[in-house]
């Protein structure tokens, strides 16, 4: 695990972007991209830039159950918002937060996982040490499957909604199988709320009680912090 400290979020996103770059070039094809508000800046630099996406394809996280790919807070919204409507790509996947068979669309989602393998993938990290919606607990085995979201995690992403009430209380999640199956991880976290998670990924014992510490068995994560989320390291 290659930890890299960066001054903030824009530096981060420029030190993610380089990293792709690199791997775009020894001719990665399948990137594995996340939401929320971490990886933001890595997608205005993609935006920005004049690589060629369009012969890749991208296969998503996770997507709340229960709203459509229209709803301004589904997944799927946010990464047209930030990445696709600039820059498509041949195909995206994300799970469809509608589905009308909830085991059938998580088999699915496997499916196109295994015909697909992930060559670069995008990371945030949630404050209990969550990847994904993998929330402690998850088991290290776990593929995609329909998890149910922790408190703690429906009152921090409540900020995107406008009030808690709205908060789907389940998710699809690729699982941490899945994702370990990934050649490469990029990790970003920011902000002092991370502190304990990065300490725990980095430094703690692997165990399923903090998800993201599976990262230390990986053979090629590079985790991108600013200062404040670096602090107890
Ligand atoms: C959500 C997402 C994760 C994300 C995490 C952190 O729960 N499912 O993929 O990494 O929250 O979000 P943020 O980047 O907004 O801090």
């Amino acid at each position: 695990m290659k930890v890299i400290t960066v001054k903030d979020q824009v530096e981060g996103g420029k030190v993610a972007f380089e990293l792709l770059k690199e791997k775009l070039d020894q001719g990665a094809k399948v990137l594995g991209l996340a939401t929320g508000s971490t990886p933001i800046e890595f997608y205005k630099e993609i935006v920005a830039s004049d690589v060629d996406l369009s012969s890749l394809v991208s296969v998503n996280l996770d997507e709340y159950v229960g709203l459509s790919a229209d709803d301004e807070q589904s997944y799927a919204y946010f990464m047209k918002e930030n990445l696709f409507a600039e820059k498509p790509l041949k195909v995206s996947y994300l799970p469809n937060g509608l589905a009308e068979n909830p085991a059938e669309e998580a088999l699915r989602y496997n499916q196109i996982l295994a015909e697909n393998p992930i060559d670069f993938q995008i990371l945030g990290i949630g404050r209990n040490g969550h990847i994904g919606f993998n929330e402690p607990g998850a088991s290290f085995e776990g593929v995609t499957r329909v998890v149910d979201l922790t408190p703690s995690t429906i009152a921090a992403n409540a900020r995107f909604f406008q009030d808690e009430n709205q908060v789907p209380k389940q998710a699809y999640s690729m699982g941490i199988a899945n994702i370990m199956a990934s050649k490469t991880i990029v990790l970003m976290a920011y902000g002092a709320e991370k502190a304990d998670a990065v300490y725990g990924m980095v430094n703690g014992p692997v165990t399923e009680e903090l998800p993201a510490s599976i990262l230390q068995k990986h053979a090629d994560v590079v985790v991108i912090v600013d200062q404040a989320a670096a602090a107890k390291l």
